[in-house]
């Protein structure tokens, strides 16, 4: 099939097959889940909250082609990403729990506009954290896992959500920025959020291109299909990320009015959702010779969602190999000094 044509009705059944969505409760990450669960695969939400959890799985049974038995085969796993020991503990932890197969890892869930007043608990810049060194310590101990059901049931896929906002990084990675505060109000202080938000989906794009040269391309060589690769969902405005808009003083009004508007001509969720289920489930993507590779959504001419294809990344960053290895050296080290 053509990538540039893909609706939700074309992924193949998934039946005996296991995802894990992270951020999987709300927005693009749920109707990832229901776009998967609609072809009978098992899906573990990882989130922080069982209620979040909860009112998702409300969501997903008050919808008329969800059936109970495809409701059943939902479950949770908490998940923090803005805490290393505890994303690589849970990974660990799910895999000996787990150990039969894993299927698909989506890694979807993301923050945005961080005040950048405070750093997590490890000690870094918290839209970095979350989006990508908490995925990194979640994903990196699942890799076993997902290598084991290459071997035994034919493939297995780690999608890694990134964005066009990677381009908002526009020096790269500045390492020691990572590990500082950098607190500033109105205009400022929403450009320095956007730029940091930019860093560290440039980080979630270069750890694909990474993972994909480090650990799946050598496994391939020998044969076990694994494959990384990431995506941009497209822009959905009326999602949780951009969060109320208070905390920069801008008037709630003026929030929702966004959000209307994104609701009314913008891209849904479940649009926003396809880019990151087709690289995960479909079979041309299995078919490419190369991966780490980075996915957006085709438009038609009045801009609503018709396909997904491959496209190079928007800046020199997104494809640069000693910068994606540094980023890789350091979060080997946040690693390790956060199980010290
Ligand atoms: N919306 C867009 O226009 C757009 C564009 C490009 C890329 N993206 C990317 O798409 C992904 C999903 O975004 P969205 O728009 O659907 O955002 P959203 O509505 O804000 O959902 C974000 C999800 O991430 C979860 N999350 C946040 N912090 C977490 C943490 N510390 N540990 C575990 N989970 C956490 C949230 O869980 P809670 O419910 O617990 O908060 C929620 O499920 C993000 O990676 C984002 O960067 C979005």
């Amino acid at each position: 099939m053509a990538s540039n044509t893909f609706k939700p009705g074309d992924v193949p059944n998934l039946s005996e097959k296991v995802a894990i969505v992270t951020g999987g409760n709300r927005s693009i990450g749920l109707e990832s889940v229901y776009m998967l669960i609609c072809k009978n695969c098992t899906v573990w939400i990882a989130g922080r909250s069982e209620s979040g959890f909860e009112d998702a799985k409300k969501t997903l049974s008050s919808r008329p082609d969800v059936t109970e038995t495809m409701v059943s085969r939902v479950h949770f796993l908490k998940l923090d990403l803005a805490e290393i020991k505890h994303a690589e503990e849970t990974g660990k932890e799910f895999a000996k729990q787990h150990p039969e197969r894993l299927d698909i890892l989506l890694c979807n869930a993301g923050v945005s506009l961080q005040k950048g007043d405070q750093l997590s608990s490890d000690g870094y810049e918290l839209t970095f954290q979350t989006n990508h060194l908490g995925h990194f310590a979640f994903a990196n101990t699942l890799l076993p896992l997902l290598e084991k059901t290459a071997r035994e049931h034919g493939e297995a896929r780690v999608v890694i959500t990134s964005s066009d906002a990677h381009a908002f990084a526009k020096s790269g990675i500045d390492f020691d920025a990572l590990q500082q505060t950098k607190p500033h109000q109105g205009m400022r202080g929403i450009g320095e959020a956007m730029s940091r938000y930019g860093v560290s989906k440039l980080s979630n794009m270069l750890y694909a291109r990474e993972l994909d040269k480090r650990w799946a391309a050598p496994l391939r060589a020998k044969g076990v299909q694994v494959t990384a690769d990431c995506v941009h969902p497209g822009t959905i405005l009326g999602t949780g990320l951009g969060g109320s808009g208070s905390e920069w003083g801008v008037p709630s009004l003026v929030t929702s009015g966004v959000r209307l508007l994104g609701n009314v001509v913008g891209f849904s969720s479940l649009e926003g959702a396809c880019t990151g289920v087709y690289v995960a489930t479909m079979p041309d993507i299995r078919a490419k010779a190369e991966h780490g590779k980075y996915y957006t959504p085709q438009l038609n001419w009045h801009g609503r969602y018709v396909g997904s294809h491959e496209q190079p990344p928007d800046t020199k960053w997104g494809e640069d190999d000693e910068l994606a290895a540094r980023l890789w050296t350091f979060s080997e080290e946040a690693l390790q000094k956060a199980r010290a």
